[in-house]
């Protein structure tokens, strides 16, 4: 069993990132699992953690934009996007500097890297008593829900990693928004906790979407189709309920619903995005645990936090090619 340690407990995890091993840490948006991004064995442990089929790339985590520009090329874009997103839930994906310590095995070997500064202070207070970036995917075996609380983190890796820093529930609940700034457009690699009409009102200009090489792998496993996929079915767009579904609200759960499914929860009574992104994982994982075989879930809106939302839904709902098919 892992220690759970409260926020201040960090200085035994910074012994453990320190000496190669795994902790798992709070951020924003998700837990992560975090290990020294300049040490290649750690972070190979971390894909045996996870039961990641692949090497797909990882978020490299630092404290401050400084220490994010020792690791990446951040032009006037990547700068500004910088300065009114971070902290917070924004990953860049900038040219790698040449010389960056970061590993080949976090960066699959690309000439980019994908930086992030966290909203985190356990997370940014570890990066700085460790004294290195810290590489993290979310905190699941590969193929799970993200986690959104410790237990979820126990309950998916428990034997498999010696520190849980808990400090309660995430705020944002959904992953980080991936920006590619590699060429004069910039892309929007994966929707997420920060919403696409903040990034392009700093861009002044739309943001593209993905190239067929950014969905190719090694750079985009986190586009593959399966993903995100608790056991039951997921049925998207529900307006009604089928016996022995489950069903995920957005609004009010209407009564005859409420009467018919086996269990039912809403992301949020008052039709709040931001509100629903943090309840997603968890109302997920919940309705999952119920045993029911399908979970209907409602129509959510798709502007603002519901881009997000709306990405993880229909990977969720789509069907499973089998496990060499879902990435982190
Ligand atoms: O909110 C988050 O971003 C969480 C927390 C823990 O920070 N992390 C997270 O990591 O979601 P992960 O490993 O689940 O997703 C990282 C994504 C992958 O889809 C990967 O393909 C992409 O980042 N990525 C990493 N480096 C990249 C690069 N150089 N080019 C393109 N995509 C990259
Ligand atoms: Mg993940």
């Amino acid at each position: 069993m892992p220690d759970f340690l409260a926020a201040d407990g960090f200085r035994r995890a910074a012994e453990t990132i320190r000496a190669g091993g795994l902790v798992a840490v709070p951020t924003e948006t998700v837990y992560g699992l975090a290990a020294d991004a300049t040490n290649a064995e750690a972070c190979a442990r971390i894909y045996a953690a996870k039961g990641r089929p692949r090497f797909n790339p990882l978020i490299s985590h630092v404290a401050d934009t400084e220490a994010a520009r020792l690791h990446g090329l951040f032009d006037a874009r990547a700068l500004a996007l910088a300065d009114a997103f971070w902290p917070g839930p924004l990953t860049l994906v900038v040219p790698r500097r040449p010389g960056s310590p970061v590993c080949d095995l976090v960066t699959a070997g690309l000439d980019s890297i994908a930086l992030r500064v966290p909203d985190s202070p356990v997370m940014q207070a570890l990066s700085r008593e460790a004294g290195c970036p810290l590489a993290a995917p979310s905190a699941n075996r590969s193929g799970r829900i993200s986690p959104t609380t410790a237990q979820a983190v126990d309950e998916d890796l428990g034997e498999r990693v010696a520190v849980i820093l808990d400090t309660g529930p995430t705020r944002v609940g959904v992953e980080s928004t991936i920006v590619a700034l590699l060429e004069d457009e910039a892309r929007l690699l994966r929707p997420g906790g920060t919403a696409r009409e903040d990034l392009e009102r700093v861009l002044g200009a739309p943001l593209a979407d993905p190239t067929a090489r950014d969905t190719d792998t090694p750079a985009g496993p986190g586009m593959l189709k399966s993903h995100y996929a608790p056991r039951a079915r997921v049925r998207l767009e529900a307006r009604d309920i089928d016996p022995g579904e489950a069903f995920l609200g957005f609004g009010p759960v209407p009564e005859e619903i409420a009467r018919k499914a086996c269990a039912a929860r809403t992301l949020s009574e008052t039709y709040n995005v931001e509100e629903a992104a943090a309840r997603l994982f968890s109302d997920l994982r919940t309705l999952d645990a119920t045993g029911a075989a399908s979970i209907a879930v409602a129509p959510v809106p798709k502007t603002g936090l519901g881009e997000a939302i709306n990405d993880r839904l229909t990977r969720a709902a789509a069907e499973r090619t089998g496990a060499g098919a879902r990435a982190d």
